[in-house]
């Protein structure tokens, strides 16, 4: 793969037809990094962010575990990382995948969320003795961006029954949850560890895995959370404090944070209609959060310096021909973007390439490396998200 130092010399010296991912392999190096130096813990990347081999390859080598929620997850994780640990996180899975999993990728752990799916695991493992089996309790959504509490989860009346019934299959019994993706607040961790330490104590069964899963936010305008250090330094205290064994060991699930920063999207614009500017990726494309949960990414015009530009939020439509496929944004660029013009839209190495369909012809990405930064980091010096880096949607001037 090419390597350039940046979207901007990418353009210039490319000038790219189709949409280009702008690979950025340091950034996904340093978060897993942080990650496997900060969090106390075992921490297991949620592949579904970002499954591409490029990325598993950095995470394994990183010493990071996979969290898969398919099959087809599970055989590329162990693809690229034989040795590797694999939690098969889905609380819904077939018989075949649980079989596959357990008798030829070597997966041990299994999440479930109800009874059915606690006897769907034994039978398909042949009552096997060693599995970790971690029951998802539901837990709040209300401080993230987008929920996970509606789908799975067993509720606090039902969890203890659970926890019991597993406690009895289990060599080890875990706990899982999910507070939401890109969780705002430290206090999403914690307010669902409350929860699942009423369901332990209600069950009387000890704990051997704690899992607060994925939600670790990163940064986008409009969204800059706290520290990652206090959302670490939160759950670690809370564990601290749990009714659970003495040598459990505490998991994390991160897709977002691992990813995120990893992959930048070099579009050029096709039509300009006014503040609409039509451009050749969308949310059929890599671009799905832009258009379906309204996300304003940050935005950079690769266009030489003019100074003083004037800068306006413009509205980007993808190249489907679809009504859906449009991002309200703000984007703010140059005000005389105009046909040709290319623009570096960041913050797209989690569930943007991963999220890609075909529909309409579109969804072909090409793919670059550069060496720069990522526009926004939750890495930098201080460890703060965004220091050293633009803080909002901004024109490259
Ligand atoms: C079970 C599970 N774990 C981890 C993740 C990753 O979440 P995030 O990308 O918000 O960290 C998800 C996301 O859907 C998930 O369903």
């Amino acid at each position: 793969m090419d390597n350039y130092q940046s979207a901007a010399h990418l353009a210039e010296s490319l000038r790219p037809v189709g949409p280009a991912f702008c690979l950025r392999p340091h950034a996904a190096r340093g978060a897993a990094r942080w990650f496997t130096s900060h969090f106390p813990g075992k921490t297991l990347y949620a592949v579904k962010a970002n499954p591409a081999p490029w990325m598993l390859d950095i995470l394994r080598d990183e010493g990071v575990g996979f969290d898969v929620a398919s099959i087809a997850e599970a055989r590329r994780a162990r693809a690229v990382a034989p040795d590797a640990f694999i939690g098969f996180m889905h609380p819904v899975k077939s018989r075949e995948a649980i079989r596959e999993a357990y008798v030829s990728l070597g997966v041990r752990a299994f999440a479930l969320d109800s009874l059915e799916e606690l006897a769907k695991i034994v039978e398909a493992t042949d009552d096997a003795d060693d599995l970790t089996l971690c029951v998802r309790i539901a837990v709040s959504s209300d401080l993230a961006k987008i929920s996970l509490a509606s789908k799975f989860g067993a509720a606090p009346e039902e969890a203890p029954a659970l926890l019991r019934q597993a406690r009895l299959k289990a060599a080890r019994l875990g706990v899982c949850f999910h507070v939401g993706s890109q969780a705002m607040s430290p206090a999403a961790f914690t307010a669902a560890l409350d929860r699942v330490e009423r369901a332990i104590v209600v069950a009387g069964v000890f704990v051997d895995v704690l899992d607060v899963g994925g939600g670790f936010p990163a940064p986008y305008p409009g969204m800059m959370a706290p520290p990652l250090q206090d959302y670490v330094d939160a759950i670690e205290a809370r564990f601290e404090r749990m009714l659970v064994a003495e040598n459990c060991e505490l998991w994390c699930e991160p897709g977002r944070a691992l990813a995120a920063e990893a992959a930048s999207l070099l579009v050029r614009v096709e039509a300009r209609k006014g503040d609409r500017l039509h451009i050749n990726d969308g949310v059929y494309g890599a671009l799905f959060d832009a258009g379906a949960l309204n996300w304003t990414f940050p935005a950079r015009a690769m266009k030489a310096i003019e100074a003083p530009r004037e800068v306006i939020g413009y509205s980007l439509y993808g190249p489907t021909c679809d009504d859906y496929d449009a991002m309200a944004g703000p984007f703010y660029l140059p005000s005389d973007m105009s046909v040709g013009d290319y623009i570096e839209i960041g913050m797209l190495g989690a569930y943007g390439a991963a999220m890609a369909t075909r529909f309409n012809g579109f969804g072909e990405h090409q793919e670059f490396v550069v060496t720069d930064a990522p526009m926004l980091s939750a890495y930098g010096a201080t460890g703060r998200p965004g220091a050293g880096a633009a803080h909002r949607n901004e024109a490259m001037t």
